[in-house]
């Protein structure tokens, strides 16, 4: 498929991350579906994207005409059967199964050519696409939090993907006004690789009693990260950034430096999710 053959966008799950791509696929111009299986996401997920457009009117980024066009363009739904499209961008739970459950229904209802692509943190393209059918339309389209504002996109080809769908991709995101970096699939693409480092260090230290994580955070951020790691962690969602350390930690064969944590499980246990439920490490 080529870029100016997308008309549809549809969006699979109305999350942290869902919302944000919701909105940038609908101020790019395309006709977007956020789709839910929580009905009760979708009008916060509107909530969040209207508080988004109405911010940017008020700092001149956009005209009230095109906030009003973006917001027309989105369409949510907690119905399978609605979900008709050219691309896909799945954002729901970090767990192979359930995306592949939603993937295999996506498949049974469409275009053997519509787009099927992920925003998973830490789960291989290759496996994903091992188990559905047409597997050269499967690819990485990883955005990162908060998706209306930050600019890089990984997109990611499984050695299945067929170089024109990692193309058109890279061409969707820059009509979104993102930055693509396109790069072969491995566990953590790149940046997640990289930065597990800074979650899992930031944890042992608080599991070892060295420091609490206010003090953590205080040094990071004094010596230029912009966000210390808990309340990064709070910003992601203490239960995906867990969910993202197990799958990293089973894709690299249990290496000890990917080492997920006892503490970071309690607070997932305990519903102690981050700002999306008011506690996380810190309170809201
Ligand atoms: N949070 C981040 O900072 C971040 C950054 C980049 C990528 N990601 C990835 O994006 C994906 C979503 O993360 P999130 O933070 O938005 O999670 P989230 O928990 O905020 O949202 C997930 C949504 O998926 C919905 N859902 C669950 N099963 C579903 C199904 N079968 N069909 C449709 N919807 C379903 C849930 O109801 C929920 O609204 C994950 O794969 C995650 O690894 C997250």
């Amino acid at each position: 498929m080529q870029l100016n053959e997308i008309k549809k966008i549809a969006i699979i799950g109305a999350g942290t991350m869902g919302s944000g791509i919701a909105q940038v696929s609908a101020l790019a111009g395309y006709e977007t579906i956020l789709f839910d299986i929580e009905p009760r996401m979708l009008p916060r997920a509107m909530a969040s994207i209207e508080a988004n457009l109405a911010e940017a009117v008020k700092r001149n980024k956009l005209s009230a005409n095109a906030q009003q066009a973006a917001l027309s363009r989105i369409y949510t739904t907690n119905f399978f059967a609605d979900l008709q499209a050219d691309v896909f961008i799945e954002a729901i739970i970090e767990n192979l199964d359930i995306k592949l459950e939603a993937f295999q229904q996506i498949a049974k209802n469409n275009a053997p050519n519509c787009i099927l692509a992920t925003n998973t943190s830490s789960i291989p393209i290759t496996r994903l696409a091992a188990h559905l059918p047409n597997p050269e339309r499967i690819v990485g389209m990883h955005f990162f939090n908060p998706a209306h504002l930050m600019r890089l996109v990984e997109v990611i080809a499984a050695p299945s993907t067929s170089p024109q769908v990692v193309e058109t991709i890279r061409q969707l995101t820059e009509k979104m006004g993102k930055v693509p970096v396109t790069a072969n699939d491995a566990p953590g693409f790149i940046v997640n690789r990289v930065a597990r480092h800074y979650y899992v260090e930031a944890l042992q230290l608080l599991e070892e009693g060295v420091a609490d994580h206010q003090t953590i955070d205080a040094l990071l951020e004094s010596c230029g990260f912009k966000m210390g790691a808990f309340k990064l962690m709070d910003l992601i969602g203490v239960d995906v950034n867990f969910s993202v350390t197990k799958s990293m930690f089973d894709s690299f064969h249990y290496a000890p430096r990917f080492r997920p944590s006892r503490i970071q499980q309690q607070k997932v246990e305990a519903g102690h999710h981050g700002r999306k439920t008011g506690k996380g490490f810190y309170e809201y």
